[in-house]
């Protein structure tokens, strides 16, 4: 049988499938920072290149506005087979990586990737033989395993057996900007879609790989608070005038009540009650909460959030805030006795279903408004948002992608959900009615966006034959 064949070909061609990838973490594609537009385009064009040497059809389509141009959506088209009956795919992943700063604290450098051997005497969840480079495991590693894939059935059978649509874009990590457009420019090509496969998730453990059926979605914004129009001496102005930092500490503390509840009057309007069956389900998982506690340091006393709702709970279907940096005044060596002008802070809100991030980011500006210290001003920017993304988990999809996980793992799957964001599964459900398969096999101990960001190869490849079985469990369905 051709997915016998194509299995047995992965063994041949690991070494250079993971060359390949190697290739791909050299070019630093960090979307975010505009000196990087050239890498962020040549990393495009060599995932591009992977896709026609699978028999795809392949472009680049540019994104965005003449004026303010975007990184290049990766696009690639496959008919299958004459005569074909199964699902139309359409497979999404990220090419862009985020800043791989501090970079003080890479063991390597982010974008010379190296491959670490296992520590033969480590025990449990110690990291085994693995790759590790600023996005080794998000994305580009885990795009690999499909590209892979995708590689071995051209090869082994010189076509690939199903109708395949794929989008691999390059603004993920910057907040998806110009992607609802292109979803809207290309709604044609891509309404045809019977479903979307993601791998940009993680596993529920180093032997149990996981189908993701939520993620939260995001609201991010940069809050600064006003005062005099310079800085003045504390010794004259303190105690006479308000001093920003202060102000904006005490407004940020009125965020959350004694509950580790958000303030924000209409905040919880649309959160939708977390259903009892899931309730039952997700006991199965709170196990796990005071080790993962324990690996970052910390013990049960740090088992802290939004009363009323155990971890899992909290990071799976409630909704937070977050003060994600803040700065101010004098920060540099020795003392400075200053009252700054102004105080900023990074405010970001992880959603759930039903929220729209939109009237988030409208709802907090108005508590600003309603909050703003006397003799101070308040300067909003709404930087970018996604809804939160709810997959159904009775779809004959996903019972495919189960099955496949199943023989690739000799494990069933864990039905889970994540407290993540990936900004394309709301739009598709919203501007195109598709449902998302999210398949990832990630680790949480993996230091995604973090120092040292790495991915198992045990993963990596478990990964490549889901995938593998994955396009062999569609092409044996009919729609
Ligand atoms: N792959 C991650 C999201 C993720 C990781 C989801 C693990 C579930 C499990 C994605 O690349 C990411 O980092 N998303 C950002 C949001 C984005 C808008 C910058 C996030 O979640 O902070
Ligand atoms: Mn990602
Ligand atoms: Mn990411």
């Amino acid at each position: 049988m051709a997915v016998e064949k194509v299995e047995a070909s992965l063994m041949d061609r690991e070494s250079q499938a993971i060359n390949r990838l190697l290739d791909w973490l050299r070019i630093p594609s960090i979307s975010t920072d505009p000196e990087y537009k050239a890498e962020v385009r040549a990393a495009a064009e060599w995932c591009a290149a992977q896709l026609r040497e699978a028999g795809l059809t392949t472009d680049l389509h540019e994104t965005g506005s003449p004026d303010q141009p975007g990184h290049p959506v990766v696009w690639a088209h496959t008919d299958g087979p004459a005569g074909y009956a199964g699902p139309h795919v359409l497979f999404y992943g990220h090419y862009d990586v985020q800043p791989p700063d501090p970079l003080d604290l890479w063991e390597s450098p982010p974008f010379e990737p190296v491959i670490k051997p296992a520590d033969p005497g480590a025990q449990g969840e110690v990291p085994g033989e693995r790759i590790v480079a600023r996005g080794a495991v998000d994305d580009k590693g885990q795009v690999s395993m499909f590209l892979e894939a995708l590689r071995a059935w051209h090869d082994e059978t010189g076509s690939i057996p199903i109708k395949l649509s794929v989008l691999i874009e390059g603004e993920e990590e910057s907040g998806s900007a110009n992607l609802e457009k292109y979803l809207q420019d290309n709604k044609a090509a891509l309404e045809k879609a019977d479903i979307c496969v993601i791998s940009d998730t993680g596993m529920l453990s180093r032997t149990t790989p996981a189908i993701t059926y939520g993620v939260r979605g995001l609201e991010y914004t940069e809050i600064t608070l006003h005062s005099a129009d310079q800085d003045l001496h504390s010794g004259l102005w303190g105690g006479r005038v308000p001093n920003p930092i202060n102000e904006l500490a005490k407004t940020l503390a009125k965020l959350w009540d004694d509950n580790g509840r958000v303030t924000i009057p209409g905040f919880y309007d649309d959160v939708l009650d977390i259903a009892p069956e899931e309730q039952q389900s997700w006991k199965q998982f709170e196990q796990g909460q005071v080790a993962a506690l324990k690996k970052i340091g910390l013990d049960d006393s740090a088992n802290r959030g939004e009363s009323g709702f155990n971890a899992v709970e909290r990071e799976w279907a409630r909704p937070t805030c977050d003060v994600n940096g803040i700065w101010g005044g004098y920060t540099g060596a020795g003392a400075k006795t200053v009252i700054p002008a102004h105080a900023t802070a990074k405010v970001s809100f992880r959603l759930v279903a039903n929220q729209d991030p939109a009237k988030i980011a409208v709802l907090f500006k108005k508590w600003l408004d309603d909050n703003t210290p006397q003799g101070c001003r308040f300067e909003f920017t709404d930087f970018h948002g996604g809804w939160p993304g709810t997959v159904s988990t009775e779809s004959p999809y996903l019972a495919a992608a189960s099955r496949a996980l199943a023989s690739a793992a000799g494990t069933e799957p864990a039905l889970i959900k994540s407290g993540g964001s990936i900004p394309v599964v709301g739009m598709l459900k919203k501007s195109l009615g598709l449902d998302t398969l999210l398949v990832g096999f990630g680790l949480d101990d993996d230091r995604m966006h973090s120092p040292n960001e790495k991915f198992e190869l045990s993963c990596w490849r478990m990964g490549l034959r889901s995938h593998v079985r994955m396009i062999d469990e569609f092409a044996k369905m009919t729609v």
